[in-house]
């Protein structure tokens, strides 16, 4: 059932609280990638312009309440940057307010005039915000007349501000609503679950198989093909009995990758490994960093030949990338999650590079990806692509970059999200405006078609 759009909502002179996903990376109060920030611009603006009292919230890092004093979380945690860059975003000042439900908030809230915006302080300074504490809840329902959650990221965390108090609300009669970015994402990656169009090619890689596994599983339902790189493949070359050097792999995963394989072959469903890697000569417990990896010995070497002693895998070679290429040619839906390579350092970030232009370049398929670090790696492309003068529309149009990580996760493991479910489903209230309003398949959903012959 289709969830209520913030489209469908009465919000002129309405003070509505806003669930956003402000998790942003941030060093000594500077917001170092404001991605998220741009994503859920258009949402607040739409807001503003149909004259809302705009309450936002968020969380940011993980503070701990319960072992940190108010100036320590305030110092590492403080929303109050991400308030500065809404304000340039929206060429309008944003409100900060000092607390969450707190007098500052209170007055924060009273001092806003229609078509303006204000922000409350992290939601995890509460330490009842992820107990999902009624009592908290009930307190943020108090806030506003209304609710919105566009927080896609924090979509699998039921906490008071993406949950309880979507549920508080309703309990008092006020409109609950998904925002555009949360409709966006809901659609993209819906679209990929219920309707892929064929071949289907899900591309996994990564570090870990253990937070991957509900995905691949999922996916093995609905994809003809698993292409599978980055880390995560060593712990599979192992279990199909490779010899895979120093390489770092889950011991306690082989039989999940076992177990995967088997599924695949019963099903018929392909799974790709890679045939030829890159490696690098490094000390057994070294601390990996970008620096340390790349000025290591390194070399190709076939997984047939075995990976030599001291030497670690670090990304796909070419003879693996044509393996991919001759799978994705064709594909029309991808799923992608988690890099190919150790994208931390450029020289083995070309394995993700190449699979990323191949494509943008050579398929016609549509191509969601999830996680924050697949994400990240897309985005480093798209960025030197730009400063090289190339024309990046190829990329957009290919890819959805999800905002979410573990979000994406389990979304694409088919679980229920408690941020969404928690949302009033569509009704067919029509708005009092008018009825030409309802798309087509609104007005046929709430059957006006027939109500009107
Ligand atoms: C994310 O960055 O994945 C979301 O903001 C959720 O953050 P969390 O894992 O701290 O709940």
């Amino acid at each position: 059932m289709e969830k209520k759009s913030i489209r469908d909502m009465d919000l002129k002179g309405k003070a509505i609280l806003v669930r956003c996903d402000f998790n942003v990376p941030m060093q000594d109060g500077v917001v170092q990638d404001d991605t998220r920030i741009k994503a859920a611009i258009p949402t607040i603006q739409y807001l503003m312009d149909q004259g809302a009292k705009v309450i936002l919230c968020s969380h940011l890092g993980k503070p701990k309440p319960d072992k940190m004093t108010d100036e320590e979380m305030k110092d590492k945690f403080s929303l109050s940057p991400v308030a500065q860059k809404l304000s340039e975003e929206l060429g309008q000042e944003v409100k900060f307010a000092d607390d969450l439900t707190g007098s500052s908030a209170k007055q924060m809230i009273s001092e806003l005039k229609n078509g303006e915006t204000g922000l409350l302080e992290n939601t995890r300074f509460d330490p009842r915000e992820e107990k999902n504490d009624e009592t908290l809840s009930a307190e943020l329902a108090d806030l506003a007349d209304g609710y919105v959650n566009d927080a896609f990221g924090s979509a699998h965390r039921a906490h008071s501000s993406t949950e309880g108090v979507a549920q508080k609300m309703k309990e008092q009669g006020k409109e609950t609503a998904l925002g555009f970015l949360m409709q966006k994402e809901v659609e993209e990656l819906g679209a990929v679950l219920e309707n892929p169009e064929e071949p289907f090619v899900a591309i996994l890689g990564g570090a870990k198989v253990s937070s991957k596994i509900g995905v691949i599983e999922n996916l093995l339902e609905k994809v003809d093909t698993v292409v599978i790189g980055g880390k995560m493949a060593t712990t599979f070359l192992k279990a199909k009995g490779y010899d895979i050097g120093q390489s770092d792999y889950e011991e306690d995963k082989l039989d999940v990758a076992k177990s995967i394989m088997k599924k695949a072959f019963d099903k018929n469903k392909e799974i790709i490994l890679p045939t030829d890697l890159h490696v690098a000569q490094i000390a057994p417990d070294t601390e990996l960093t970008p620096e340390i990896v790349e000025k290591a010995p390194d070399k190709v070497v076939n997984i047939e030949n075995g990976i030599p002693d001291g030497y670690q895998i670090f990304d796909i070679g070419e003879q693996t990338l044509d393996s991919y290429a001759e799978v994705l040619e064709n594909a029309k839906t991808i799923v992608w999650n988690g890099p190919l390579g150790y994208t931390e350092s450029p020289k083995y970030a070309k394995g993700t590079e190449t699979v990323a232009r191949f494509i943008a370049d050579r398929t016609n398929a549509k191509c969601v990806i999830g996680g924050g670090d697949s994400v990240a790696a897309i985005n480093k492309i798209m960025e030197e692509a730009k400063n090289n003068g190339e024309d990046i529309s190829k990329f957009e149009q290919r890819f959805h970059l999800s905002t979410g990580g573990g979000a994406s996760l389990e979304f694409l493991e088919g679980k229920k999200l408690p941020g969404i479910e928690a949302i009033e489903n569509k009704t067919c209230r029509v708005k009092s405006t008018s009825q030409e309003e309802n798309k087509p398949e609104e007005r046929k959903m709430c059957n006006l078609e027939r109500n009107e012959n």
